[in-house]
């Protein structure tokens, strides 16, 4: 599975793309208008030059004309554009107009199995399922992701689900078993899945361990290449 990051802060995503785990991003309006009054092309551009895969940028029309103005022109701004497109039937009738013109569609604020299926026929290239959202209605998000996993191997085709709306490390957990292609996920959980109480413990007994007989300097001098009696070092 990989790792996009969800979010459009500069910051998190640098650090997200150096520790060479996050391959792509995706915003929406209100990711993007928690940055600030920004200058909405010049912010994705940037998120673009940063990451090495896909950007999702949504538009925000919301009749299908409108929607593929949008996509055309946020399609220019960089090649690793992805555009991000609602859902609803107007979307339908834009990405099917978009994926034929190649323009790659991520079909978002997706809850449910039809309106997957609807995205894979338009030819749209992630579908995303909100999942912290249908679990906040009392609904089971992370079985809408396993369903259309399921859906799209079984009929072989080639969108590939973005597991979204990810609230916490154990929707990576299910993500990850329900064969989700790409989680994406906030900053504050990529930051959180790395943490176990066993590792932190574990780290701290092996170097107490080390300290007590090889000393305080014990470290460094481990890796010290020890010289002869010449000052040349014996490798
Ligand atoms: O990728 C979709 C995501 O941004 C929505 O997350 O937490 O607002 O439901 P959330």
């Amino acid at each position: 599975m990989q790792l996009f990051l969800d979010t459009a802060n500069i910051d998190h995503i640098r650090h997200g793309v150096e520790l060479g785990v996050v391959t792509g991003v995706t915003t929406n309006p209100s990711l993007v208008s928690r940055e600030g009054k920004v200058i909405y092309r010049d912010l994705v551009r940037e998120i673009c030059s940063i990451v090495p895969g896909p950007v999702s940028t949504e538009v925000l029309g919301q009749d299908a004309s409108q929607m593929v103005v949008e996509a055309r022109e946020i399609a220019k701004w960089a090649e690793n554009i992805v555009v991000k497109i609602p859902a609803s039937l107007e979307g339908v009738k834009a990405t099917s107009v978009l994926t034929k013109e190649n323009i790659k569609v991520n079909f978002t604020l997706c809850f449910s199995l039809n309106q997957a299926v609807l995205a894979a026929a338009a030819g749209a290239t992630f579908i995303s399922p909100f999942v912290g959202r249908l679990d906040d209605i009392g609904e089971d998000g992370m079985r809408v992701v396993i369903d259309i996993v399921q859906f799209l191997s079984y009929y072989r085709l080639p969108t590939q689900v973005i597991a979204a709306s990810i609230r916490h490390t154990q929707h990576c957990v299910m993500a990850a078993k329900a064969g989700a292609h790409i989680a994406t996920i906030p900053y504050r959980v990529l930051l959180q899945m790395i943490q176990h109480p066993l590792t932190d413990t574990g780290i701290r007994r092996f170097t107490d361990d080390w300290r007590k007989v090889m000393g305080d300097e014990g470290i460094v001098e481990a890796f010290t290449i020890p010289k002869d009696d010449q000052g040349n070092s014996s490798r």
